[in-house]
C-alpha cells in the first residue's frame, strides 16, 4: 500500500509545523467515521434476515476466550489446506434494496488440495451471510466426506465445516459457496465508494482487500502464501464497466433474462495473494495507451476528469515507470495490462493491486490548472511506489506480514528512482533524505521504538497486522535498503534482486532470501570483497535490533565511537537486542573538500583511523549525502571549521551535507549530546543559502523550537532571528521571480520559493504578509478566476487566513464547498486551519464530524491541522478527551488513522501538567483501548517527558541566543 497515513510525502511538514503555511497536502491518514455503517452490518442481516444456512456460534464470544488447542479458536490457518484456484461471481447492487441496504450477491468455488488429513474445513469469512447449503465434492477419484455441520467463528473470521470423514492427503476438492455481504462505504472489503457529480449522487462499487478484507468479499485462505489462481465473474449494470486484474475473458453479455445487467468474466489470474484481488464497477472512463513492449495501460477516473485531461500526467509517466523497472528488475512486466484507478473516496493513498491499482484522487490525477508541483511529484512518486510493488510485493510476495517491512520499504526506496527516471530534471533522488531518512529517525530514536523484522509468530490478528503500516516500515525500510544498494553499489543490489526476482516468481519469501541472492551477487563479483561480514550478518544489526547509531568523530585522534541514539538520554531500553546496540556501519567520509573514503565500522564500539584525523586544520565530514542510516557528532574544533567553510564557501560542502550538519546537530542537541548553541551556530550560515535542502532541515528541526516556545517569550527573538535569515531569500525570490510573476526553473527551486514566502510571513516580514493578503483580497474580488499560482496557494491561503478574519475564512469555505479537484480543496482545507480566532477554529472542528461538510476520509488529517495550530491545539485536545470512546468505536479499531491524531494533539506537550493529562487520558480509556493509536499514545508519553526536561535545560539558552543574533 502506499502511504495512507503518515503515508504521504512531508512536505507539508513545514507549514504543519509553523501552524501556517502547508506546501502541500499531507497526510492522509484517514478515517473511518463507520458507526453506521459497523451498526448496519451487526444489526441487520442483509441477505436472509432470521436464518441463513450456515450462522455464527456467538457473535460476543471474546477472542480470549476461545480454545486455543481447536485449530478454528487460531488466527493462523492450519497448514492442512492449500488453495488452487478459485471460481468467484460477484454482483453488487448500486442502489439500495427495500431495508435502505446496499448489497452483493455472490458465489464462489474454490479448488483446493489437502495436504496433511483433516476432518475439518478452515476457510476465511467475514461478514459475509450464506444463502444456501455449501457443496463439497472431491476432484477426479478423491472420496468426498460428508458435511456434519458449518460454523462461523467471528472472532477469528472463519467458516468452518465439520465433517464426517477425513480428507484425503494430495487429493483435490471443490467447496461452493452463495452467499450475500453488504456493500457498506466502511472502504475495507468490497465496498461502495459515493460521489457527487453534478448535482447526482454517484455510486462506485471497488475494492480494498489488504491487509485480511478479501474475506470480506468471499470465503477465502485469506493469507498472503496462499497464492492461487482467481477467475472473477462481475455482474453489473449493463452501463457501467467492470474492471479487475485481468482483462475481459470476452466481450461483455447480457445476463440471462435480465436485460439490464450485464456478465463480465475476466482472464484467469496468474498465481497470486488475496489481498491483492480487485474489482470496481463505476460509469468511468479511460484514456490508455499501449507501451511500446505491448502492455495495455489505462488510468481511469470520473468521466468529466477524464475529459477535463486529468488523466494525462499520469497516462505519460506510466510507460517509462513501467520500461524502468522493468529493466531495474530484469524482468518483463508480469501482466498483460496495467490499469491505474482515482477513486474519490479511499482510504489509504494508494493501493497496489496487481493490474488494478487504486489511488486517491489526488495520488493520479493532477490538473495543470489548479495543482502545484509537489502535487505533480506526489503523483509521480505514488505512481512509481504502486508499479515497483507489481514485481516486488505482487510477483513475488513476502510469506507473512511480519516482513511488511521488506515489501514497503523496499517500494518507498525504489519509488524514488522510478519517479526519478520519469522526472530526470527534478532530483528527486535527494528528497529521501529528508523525506523518510531524516523523518523515521525522530521515531527510531525512541527507547519504545521497535525492531525492522517482527518475529512470525508475534503477528497475528488483523489489528496487529495493521499496527505494521508504520513509518518504521515504510522508511526506515527504505532507508536501510538505500544504505544496502550504496554500499554493495547499485549494480551488485539490481543482480541479486533479479535473481531474488526470478527465483521466486508466483512465489512467496522472508526477507533472507533477500539476502541470499545479494550475497550471490556480491560473492561473483571478486571487487566487491572489502564486505566486513556477509549481507546478512551486516543487515541483521538494522533490521533485528530497532534504533541506529550515532559516529561520535574526534578528529584530533581519529577516533569514532558508536552509541545506540537516544533522543532521552535517560530513557529505559527495556528492549534486548543479540547485538547490545552496536551495528556494522559503512562510513564514507571527505576530508577538506577532496579526499573520499570508505571506512567499515565492524560492530565494535570502538576504532581508529587516519581518515578520521585533522592534519592541516581540514574539516571532516562523514557520512556523504546521508546513505548511512546514522547520525554523526565531532569534536567541537571540526564543527567549528565546518561552520567556518559553510559560512565562507558552502558551495565546497554537497548540499545534501549542508543539510546533514544542520540535521544532525539539531538532532544532537535535542539528544544532549550537543549543545543547543552548537545546533542554532549551524543555521548562521543560512543568510546566505539559497537551497532547498538546508533550508528544509533547518526550518524542519526549528518548527521543534516553535512547538515549544511558541506560548513563551523565547517566541518574539526567535521570530527576529528567522525574520533576519530570511529576508535575503525573500528579496532573492522576489527578484528571480520578477515580483513573483513567474515560477523558478527547477523544482527544488520551486520548493524553497514557497519555504521563503512561508517563512517570511510567519516570522512577520511585512513585505510577505501585503504579499499574501492583496493576492487573496484579488481573489476575494473576483472568485471565479483565482489569480494565485498553484505552487503557492497553500501559504498563501493559510498566510491570509492567519492575517484575515471571519470574511477570509468563510469565502475560503464557500470555495472549499465549491472546489471540484481534490487537490485545491486539500489545499483549502488546511489552510481553514490556519485562523487565529478561538470560535471559528472550534466551529471548524464540529464540521469535521459531519461528513456532509468534511469527507470522513479526511477527518482525521483535518482535526490534525487544526491542532496543529497553536490556536487550535487546546480545542483539539479537549475534543478528543472527551469523545475518545465514541471516535474510537466510529472510526473502527482498524483503521491507520489514531497514531497519526494522538501524534498531531500531543506534539507540543512540554509541561508537568500535559504530562499528567495525557497519563490520565491513557488510565481513562484503558478499558475502551487505543487501536492503532496504542504505540502513538506510548511514543507521545515518552516525547512528553523528553520536551518538558528539554525545555527546562535550553529556554535560558534559547532565549539568549536568539536575543543575542536576532539583532
Ligand atoms: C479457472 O479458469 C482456468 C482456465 O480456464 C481453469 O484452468 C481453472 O480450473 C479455473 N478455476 C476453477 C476453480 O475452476
Ligand atoms: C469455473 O468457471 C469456469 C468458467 O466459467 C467453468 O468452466 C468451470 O467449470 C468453473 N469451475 C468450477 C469448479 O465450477
Ligand atoms: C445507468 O442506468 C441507470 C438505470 O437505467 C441510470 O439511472 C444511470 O443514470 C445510468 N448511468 C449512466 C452512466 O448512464
Ligand atoms: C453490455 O452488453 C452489451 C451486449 O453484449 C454490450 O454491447 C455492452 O457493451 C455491454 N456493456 C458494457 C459496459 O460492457
Ligand atoms: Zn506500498
Amino acid at each position: 500500500m502506499a502511504k495512507g497515513f503518515y503515508i504521504s510525502k512531508p512536505l507539508g511538514i513545514l507549514g504543519i509545523l509553523l501552524g501556517v503555511a502547508a506546501v502541500c497536502t499531507i497526510v492522509a491518514l484517514s478515517v473511518v467515521y463507520a458507526q453506521e455503517k459497523n451498526k448496519n452490518a451487526e444489526n441487520s442481516n442483509p441477505g436472509n434476515p432470521t436464518s441463513g444456512p450456515i450462522s455464527p456460534t456467538s457473535a460476543t464470544t471474546p477472542a480470549t476466550t476461545l480454545d486455543p488447542s481447536k485449530p478454528w479458536n487460531v488466527y493462523r490457518l492450519p497448514k492442512t489446506l492449500v488453495p488452487d484456484s478459485y471460481n468467484v461471481t460477484l454482483r453488487p447492487y448500486l442502489t439500495p434494496n427495500d431495508k435502505g441496504l446496499y448489497i452483493f450477491n455472490g458465489s464462489s468455488t474454490v479448488r483446493f488440495t489437502c495436504k496433511e488429513a483433516t476432518n475439518v474445513i478452515i476457510i476465511h469469512s467475514k461478514k459475509l451471510n450464506y444463502t444456501a447449503p455449501l457443496t463439497l465434492k472431491g476432484v477426479g477419484s478423491a472420496q468426498t466426506p460428508e458435511v456434519d455441520t458449518t460454523e462461523l467463528i467471528v472472532p477469528t473470521e472463519y467458516l468452518v465445516v465439520h465433517l464426517k470423514g477425513y480428507l484425503a492427503v494430495d487429493s483435490q476438492y471443490e467447496m461452493s459457496t452463495e452467499f450475500v455481504g453488504e456493500l457498506a462505504d466502511d472502504l475495507a472489503g468490497f465496498y461502495r465508494s459515493e460521489y457527487m457529480e453534478g448535482g447526482v449522487k454517484k455510486v462506485v462499487a471497488t475494492t480494498q482487500m489488504q491487509a485480511a478484507d478479501a474475506r470480506k468479499s468471499f470465503p477465502c485462505f485469506d493469507e498472503p502464501a496462499m497464492k492461487a489462481t482467481f477467475n472473477i465473474t462481475i455482474i453489473h449494470p449493463k452501463n457501467l464497466t467492470a474492471l479487475s486484474n485481468m482483462l475481459p475473458r470476452s466481450p461483455s453479455y447480457p445476463l440471462n433474462g435480465e436485460p439490464d445487467w450485464n456478465v463480465t468474466e475476466f482472464d484467469t489470474t496468474p498465481k497470486m495473494s488475496t489481498y491483492l484481488l480487485a474489482y470496481i464497477v463505476s460509469e468511468f472512463t479511460a484514456v490508455e495507451k499501449n507501451t511500446s513492449s505491448g502492455i495495455k495501460i489505462g488510468i481511469w477516473a470520473r468521466p468529466k476528469a477524464t475529459t477535463d485531461g486529468h488523466s494525462d500526467y499520469a497516462l505519460n509517466v506510466t510507460g517509462p515507470i513501467l520500461e524502468f523497472f522493468a529493466q531495474h528488475y530484469n524482468t518483463s512486466y508480469p501482466l498483460p495490462k496495467s490499469d491505474q484507478i482515482g477513486l474519490p473516496d479511499f482510504n489509504a493513498g494508494a493501493m497496489e493491486n496487481w493490474g488494478l491499482v487504486t489511488y486517491r484522487e489526488n495520488s493520479l490525477l493532477f490538473d495543470p490548472l489548479s495543482s502545484s508541483s509537489s502535487n505533480k511529484e506526489r503523483v509521480v512518486t505514488v505512481i512509481a511506489h504502486e508499479l515497483a510493488h507489481q514485481w516486488f510485493g505482487n510477483l513475488v510476495t513476502v510469506a507473512w506480514w511480519n516482513d511488511l517491512w521488506l515489501n514497503e520499504g523496499f517500494a518507498s526506496y525504489v519509488e524514488y528512482l522510478g519517479a526519478d527516471y520519469a522526472e530526470p530534471s527534478w532530483n528527486l533522488k535527494d528528497l529521501i533524505v529528508l523525506n523518510d531518512v531524516y523523518r523515521v529517525m525522530a521515531v527510531d530514536a525512541l527507547a519504545s521504538s521497535h525492531p525492522l523484522s517482527s518475529p512470525v509468530d508475534e503477528i497475528n490478528t488483523p489489528a496487529q497486522i495493521s499496527e505494521l503500516f508504520d513509518s518504521i516500515s515504510y522508511s526506515k525500510g527504505a532507508s536501510v535498503l538505500r544504505m544496502l544498494s550504496n554500499f554493495l553499489s547499485e549494480e551488485i543490489f539490481k543482480k541479486g534482486l533479479a535473481s531474488y526476482l526470478h527465483t521466486f516468481a508466483y512465489k512467496n519469501t522472508n526477507y533472507l532470501d533477500l539476502w541470499e541472492h545479494l550475497q550471490k551477487a556480491v560473492d561473483e563479483q571478486p571487487a566487491l570483497q572489502n564486505l566486513p561480514a556477509s549481507v546478512r550478518t551486516i543487515m541483521d544489526r538494522w533490521t533485528l535490533q530497532m534504533g541506529f547509531p550515532v559516529i561520535t568523530v574526534d578528529t584530533s585522534t581519529g577516533t569514532i565511537i558508536q552509541e545506540h541514539f537516544l533522543l532521552d538520554p535517560e530513557s529505559n531500553v527495556t528492549r534486548p537486542s543479540e547485538f547490545n546496540y552496536l551495528w556494522i556501519v559503512p562510513i564514507s567520509s571527505i576530508k577538506g573538500g577532496t579526499d573520499q573514503s570508505m571506512y567499515w565500522l565492524n560492530g565494535t564500539k570502538q576504532a581508529q583511523s587516519e581518515l578520521f584525523k585533522s592534519t592541516n586544520n581540514d574539516w571532516i565530514l562523514l557520512n556523504i549525502n546521508v546513505t548511512g542510516y546514522f547520525q554523526v557528532n565531532y569534536d567541537m574544533d571540526n564543527w567549528k571549521r565546518i561552520q567556518t567553510q559553510l559560512q565562507t564557501d558552502p558551495l565546497v560542502i554537497p548540499v545534501i551535507n549542508r543539510a546533514q550538519v544542520i540535521k544532525d546537530a539539531f538532532n544532537l542537541a535535542s539528544a544532549q549530546k550537543a549543545p543547543v548553541t552548537l545546533a542554532l551556530d549551524n543555521t548562521l550560515f543560512l543568510i546566505q543559502e539559497k537551497e532547498y535542502m538546508p533550508w528544509q532541515a533547518a526550518l524542519s528541526s526549528l518548527s521543534y523550537f516553535k512547538l515549544m516556545f511558541d506560548r513563551s517569550e523565547v517566541y518574539g527573538p526567535m521570530k527576529n532571528y528567522l525574520k533576519k535569515q530570511v529576508t535575503p531569500l525573500f528579496n532573492h525570490f522576489k527578484n528571480v521571480t520578477n515580483n513573483w510573476t513567474q515560477r523558478p526553473e527547477s523544482l527544488m527551486d520551486q520548493y524553497n520559493e514557497i519555504n521563503a514566502i512561508s517563512t517570511a510571513c510567519s516570522y512577520g516580514v511585512q513585505e510577505c504578509e501585503v504579499l499574501v493578503s492583496d493576492l487573496f483580497a484579488d481573489w476575494m474580488k473576483n472568485p471565479n478566476n483565482n489569480p494565485i499560482h498553484p505552487n503557492l496557494r497553500s501559504t498563501v491561503y493559510c498566510n491570509a487566513i492567519a492575517l484575515g478574519g471571519e470574511a477570509q475564512w468563510d469565502f475560503a469555505w464557500s470555495q472549499f464547498q465549491k472546489a471540484t479537484i481534490v487537490n485545491e480543496a486539500d489545499k483549502l482545507r488546511s489552510a481553514l486551519a490556519c485562523s487565529n480566532q478561538v470560535w471559528i477554529l472550534n466551529r471548524y472542528l464540529n464540521y469535521t464530524l459531519n461528513p456532509d461538510l468534511i469527507r470522513k476520509q479526511d477527518a482525521t488529517s483535518t482535526i490534525s491541522s487544526i491542532a496543529s495550530n497553536v490556536i487550535g491545539q487546546t480545542l483539539v485536545w479537549d475534543f478528543v478527551r472527551s469523545n475518545w470512546k465514541k471516535l474510537f468505536q466510529d472510526y473502527g479499531g482498524g483503521s491507520f488513522s489514531f497514531s497519526n491524531l494522538i501524534e498531531a494533539v500531543t506534539r507540543r506537550f512540554s509541561t508537568e501538567y500535559e504530562l499528567k493529562q495525557l497519563e490520565e487520558f491513557k488510565k481513562d480509556n484503558m478499558d475502551v483501548g487505543f487501536g492503532s493509536g496504542t504505540r502513538a499514545l506510548e511514543q507521545a508519553l515518552e516525547k512528553t517527558k523528553a520536551n518538558i526536561k528539554w525545555v527546562k535545560q535550553n529556554k535560558d539558552l534559547v532565549l539568549k541566543w536568539f536575543t543575542d543574533n536576532g539583532k
